[in-house]
């Protein structure tokens, strides 16, 4: 990724804001630096933030068990490392500093030019070889100057400077290449409140250490300052190091002292042409040989100076006395304006070139971070987006589905009504047709009976148990032959119908199989529980001897059984005979027409008088006396006479042929009538019995049925909220991740670079 500088425009709405930028830099060039760190280190503070922010957010979100996921492992651990990595850059940028080296021959004025620009005599100078390591001079917060040497925190004495850093005075075995830090209290100097970090070095004649020396102490400088002696001329040896600190940077940024310009003032006729040499020579070194500057630029790095005069003319000045007084040569003014002219552009072009190698990298990785954050939260987003995608669809699937079991389940309710209802009136029809008809047929079930017939109430009782029950098991088995089959096959095919065609395109696959299983549980049957013991337990049979002749017979035989003691009662009215008892003494049947309540009274009160009558009088005499005497008069006695042998050799004739079996006979014909009577009475029961039963079982089964259509319901209705519950949970996840891929859009890293940019180039536009 590579970053465009806007081009600088003082119109823009940013205009009043680069204006009071400039000024803030104008003052001093080195505060660009200052403000773009502080904005560097806020925007990795705050990218820091967001990526705490996500890194947290992400891990919740992979971690949450309900989703489907939409984060993967390597996303977290990759925001986890962009964590660390955004704070480790945020300690680095913190102890970011602009750093300038000082090189040259020894005695060239390398520490008169960074006293000069301290204003103070800080660092150790003289004649000869006088600076013997590395003097890295830095600010500190503190009143108080000390030094710090390499491998050690122990603060050390301003005034020791000389012992350790002085080649002449030194009492510690130093070596060239070893540094010490000289903490210089920047209240007594603003160019360290700035950052700034001024390195002298040792003269690069009296080392052949050169190449330790750029590795340790050049790959992080942003400007060198070549200090050069303009009494003699650059020599090879400055030269060659420059070429080999050109080799290991890429364009370094360096400035020419051409130092005790000062000497030219005793030799002014050659003042001007000894000026143009040394710049010709230098612009050639830095324009031909090293390449690192445009020709038309070289002249604002090339300066004729004079340390000695500066620093000079600054402690005089810093002790309240005129500057320019004191022994100084001619030419003082332009020197000293020549000075603050170098450390203006050396200032400028530090902060500008500082800036860009020690900021554009690490805004450079901040967008790229955040980008591939954005990336991050854009696979989240879409991902969430997905997933609520068909959660929606899922959930609308499953509302329409419930809807149409709802809807087709309100109309199979209703078809399984009629359905039913027709169904259980057939077989209530049925059954009460097949029931007619086998009551009809009742005597050739009750001749069927074969068992031990006697007339003693003990063996009857057994014999009427073991009726009922054959009667009861016969009756069942014939219903069962008549209906079973027919009444079965239209409950299969209708809950077949129901199960098929109904229920199961209501069901979800795997459980329609269930219903396959529920359907062919039909070995229901009809039970014809027609209770014949209980129906027939007041069953009286009359089995006693009955001359077909006799009174009682011939009322019944012409009047009929069923009115005989009504009749009886009128005809006493007018013969007081008494009336025998009808053919079985059983209770009035309840389908006889009811005797009115006085009617009943009466009759019962004329019967005991009868009954009463009856037994003064022998009950065959009294009629005999009667007819007799009525017949007498009419036909003679010889025909009485034959009519009464007649009628006594019938007598004889059928009191003995009244056997047991005809006994049985007339029980099992007695019975046959009861108990017709009797089953009759519950032919509608019994097909409304039935078709209760049919009825039961089909509602049974189909109640069965709708609960596995209940338990898909409940199932659809779990999913639904399910599914609510996932859609609620990603629209949250979504805004989340959509927020910080908003946070983390690098307008800020962006506006707070092209800021930087934009006074760079302002201060650029300015060397140009
Ligand atoms: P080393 O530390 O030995 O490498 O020397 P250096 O480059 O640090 O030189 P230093 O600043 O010690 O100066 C050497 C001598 O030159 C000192 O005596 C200074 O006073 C003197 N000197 C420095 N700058 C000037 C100058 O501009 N004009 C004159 N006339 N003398 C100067
Ligand atoms: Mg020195």
């Amino acid at each position: 990724m590579s970053l465009v500088f806007p081009r600088p425009n003082t119109n823009t709405v940013h205009g009043k804001k680069d204006k009071r930028l400039m000024a803030e830099v104008n003052a001093s060039p080195l505060k660009h630096f200052v403000t773009a760190k502080k904005k560097i280190n806020g925007i990795f503070e705050q990218l820091g933030a967001y990526i705490k922010e996500s890194a947290s957010f992400l891990e919740d979100t992979h971690k949450n068990e309900e989703l489907d996921p939409v984060t993967t492992e390597e996303q977290v651990q990759e925001v986890r490392g962009y964590l660390t990595k955004v704070a480790s850059i945020g300690e680095v940028l913190a102890r970011r500093q602009m750093k300038v080296v000082f090189f040259g021959r020894t005695s060239n004025g390398k520490s008169s030019v960074i006293n000069a620009m301290l204003c103070d005599k800080v660092l150790p100078s003289g004649i000869g070889h006088t600076t013997n390591c590395f003097l890295r001079v830095e600010g500190t917060d503190g009143n108080e100057a000390f030094l710090l040497t390499e491998g050690s925190e122990e603060r050390k004495s301003i005034k020791t400077v000389n012992h350790l850093a002085h080649a002449l005075h030194q009492d510690e075995d130093l070596d060239a290449g070893s540094l010490v830090c000289v903490m210089w209290p920047k209240a007594k100097c603003a160019l360290l409140r700035d950052d700034l970090v001024l390195v002298d070095s040792p003269g690069i004649d009296v080392t052949t250490e050169l190449d330790s020396w750029i590795d340790k102490f050049c790959l992080d400088a942003d400007v060198f300052v070549l200090v050069a002696n303009s009494e003699s001329t650059l020599m090879q040896t400055e030269k060659s190091f420059f070429h080999k600190v050109n080799e290991r940077l890429s364009s370094p940024n360096i400035f020419i002292l051409n130092n005790r310009w000062d000497a030219s003032a005793s030799e002014p006729e050659y003042m001007d042409e000894v000026h143009r040499q040394h710049m010709d020579r230098c612009t050639n070194f830095l324009v031909d040989e090293l390449g690192v500057v445009d020709r038309a630029q070289a002249s604002d790095r090339i300066f004729f100076v004079s340390a000695k005069e500066v620093l000079q003319a600054r402690v005089q000045k810093a002790q309240g006395m005129p500057e320019a007084g004191g022994a100084l040569a001619e030419g003082f003014q332009a020197r000293m304006f020549e000075f603050q002219n170098f450390e203006r552009r050396f200032e400028e072009c530090i902060s500008q070139s500082a800036v860009k190698t020690k900021f554009e990298q690490h805004t450079v990785r901040a967008k790229q971070i955040s980008e591939a954050l954005r990336c991050i939260m854009d696979s989240v987003h879409i991902a969430a987006q997905e997933q609520r995608i068909y959660c929606l669809e899922t959930k609308e699937d499953r509302q329409d589905r419930l809807e149409f079991i709802d809807n087709q389940l309100d109309l199979l309710t209703m078809d399984c009504k009629a359905k039913i209802k027709k169904i259980t009136e057939e077989v209530e029809k049925q059954v009460s047709n097949a029931f007619a008809e086998e009551i009809r047929k009742l005597h050739v079930l009750v001749d069927d009976f074969h068992m031990d017939f006697h007339p003693s109430l003990v063996v009857l009782k057994v014999y009427k148990n073991e009726l009922h029950r054959h009667i009861e098991e016969g009756l069942g088995k014939n219903m069962s032959e008549r209906c079973s089959t027919s009444i079965t096959s239209a409950l299969m095919a209708f809950l077949c119908a129901l199960a098929l065609e109904g229920l199961k395109p209501l069901l979800p696959i795997p459980v329609r199989e269930q219903v396959d299983k529920l359907v062919p549980r039909q070995c229901f049957s009809l039970s014809y529980d027609l209770a014949c013991d209980k129906l027939c337990s007041d069953f009286q049979e009359d089995i006693s001897f009955h001359f077909s002749l006799g009174w009682t017979m011939l009322v019944n035989r012409f009047l009929g059984p069923k009115n005989t003691r009504r009749r009886a009662v009128y005809l006493y009215s007018f013969i007081y005979i008494q009336v025998p008892r009808p053919m079985a003494l059983t209770p009035v049947s309840t389908s006889m027409p009811p005797f009115p309540q006085s009617a009943m009274t009466q009759e019962e009160l004329m019967v005991s008088m009868v009954t009463g009558l009856a037994s003064l009088t022998s009950r065959t005499s009294m009629g005999v006396l009667v007819v007799g005497g009525v017949i007498w008069k009419a036909v003679g006695w010889r025909l009485i006479a034959l009519s009464v042998g007649l009628y006594g050799l019938l007598y004889i004739y059928e009191r003995l042929t009244w056997t047991t079996k005809a006994k049985e006979r007339t029980f099992k014909r007695q019975f046959v009538d009861y108990a017709t009577e009797k089953l009759q009475l519950i032919v509608s029961y019994t097909g409304s019995n039935c078709s209760h039963q049919v009825q039961q079982e089909l509602a049974g089964v189909f109640a069965q049925l709708c609960q596995q259509v209940d338990v898909t319901r409940q199932n659809l209705e779990d999913e639904i909220t399910d599914m609510n519950r996932k859609i609620e949970l990603l629209n949250s996840l979504q805004s989340k991740a959509k927020l910080l891929r908003i946070k983390l859009k690098n307008k800020l890293i962006k506006r707070a670079w092209t800021k930087m940019m934009v006074v760079s180039r302002l201060l650029l536009g300015r060397l140009a």
